[in-house]
């Protein structure tokens, strides 16, 4: 088994130095059009379910402490995508991926590599929050006890309360730790999701429409989570709402359908930029068709 390569020192100190700069500033945003420092990479990625070419030929590099949006239409491939990049498709019997996905030059898909490493070190939210039937510490806890977590009570106090702080939930729990995940809000419920996925210290977390189930009060704030948590994380979004994608990332990949004789229709990557260069002067005309609402 290898182990993942890291890039980075992961100590308490420089998480919360990280923490209070967040609060103070937001960086400026990134001019290169091809990222140089990519935490990810993905390589002529085809992905099938059965027989069935779901997407094609994906390259796309993610760049570090960035957050990356993935847009289109319904179909287009982003949740499959999405789930290649830590291995979530192997849970699904009939997937199959073709092609590399790089995590800090390591091909995720090599043999050697354990896909419950990956899944550590590349953490993912879902669409509808889906906490466990369980207290909201225990939700978080759990997070570090799947990672082997074997420090004494009081470090995994710590660690739920540092996880908690991070998804900005803290405050709203720390006086009922012990009550149901279930009992807080649906904003909550995904903040307490987040806090789950960050518990176990990854480096990337990909979330799949993570506020489509939330009313737009609890959207920001989740919004204004993310541009928190890029300072320490690269996130990666499926998203179908472009404002969405125009207010949080850095670079966005625009996917499409493409359509074959026999009817099949395959998932495509058609144009992949800076987000403002995306938004604004798209390169390819089906780019704009979709942002200016002609089609999707
Ligand atoms: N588990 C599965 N088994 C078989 N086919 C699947 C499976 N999951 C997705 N597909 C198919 O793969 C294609 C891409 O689906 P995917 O869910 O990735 O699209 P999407 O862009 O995320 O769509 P949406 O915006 O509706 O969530 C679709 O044709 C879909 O029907
Ligand atoms: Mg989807």
């Amino acid at each position: 088994m290898v182990n993942l390569p890291t890039a980075r020192q992961t100590t308490r100190e420089t998480m919360e130095d990280t923490q209070t700069q967040a609060a103070t500033a937001r960086p400026a945003a990134p001019t290169d059009s091809t990222p140089a420092d990519a935490v990810m990479r993905v390589e002529g990625l085809n992905v099938y379910y059965g027989d069935f070419l779901a997407v094609k030929d994906v390259t796309l590099r993610f760049a570090r402490h960035e957050i990356t949006a993935l847009i289109g239409p319904s179909g287009c491939g982003k949740s499959t995508v999405l789930r290649s990049l830590n291995r979530m498709n192997d849970l699904i019997p009939s997937a199959r991926v073709e092609g590399a996905v790089f995590f800090n030059d390591q091909d995720i898909y090599d043999p050697d590599v354990d896909p419950v490493e990956v899944r550590r070190r590349v953490g993912m939210v879902f669409q509808k929050p889906n906490p466990f039937p369980k207290s909201i510490y225990e939700n978080v806890a759990w997070g570090a006890r799947i990672n082997g977590f074997k420090g004494k009570r009081g470090e995994l106090d710590d660690l739920v309360e540092r996880a908690l702080r991070q998804a900005a939930l803290w405050d709203e729990v720390k006086d009922k730790l012990h009550e149901s995940g279930y009992s807080l809000s649906g904003g909550q419920q995904q903040r307490l999701c987040i806090a789950r996925a960050l518990a176990p210290n990854p480096e990337v977390l990909l979330m799949d429409e993570p506020a489509s189930a939330l009313d737009p009060i609890a959207t920001l704030r989740i919004e204004e989570l993310m541009l928190s948590l890029k300072e320490q994380y690269t996130i990666i979004i499926v998203t179908h709402n472009m404002q969405q994608a125009g207010r949080v990332s850095d670079r966005t990949a625009f996917f499409s359908v493409e359509v074959d004789e026999r009817g099949q229709r395959t998932g495509k990557l058609v144009e992949f930029d800076l987000t403002d260069k995306l938004f604004t002067q798209p390169a390819m005309k089906e780019t704009e068709d979709y942002i200016t609402g002609r089609f999707g």
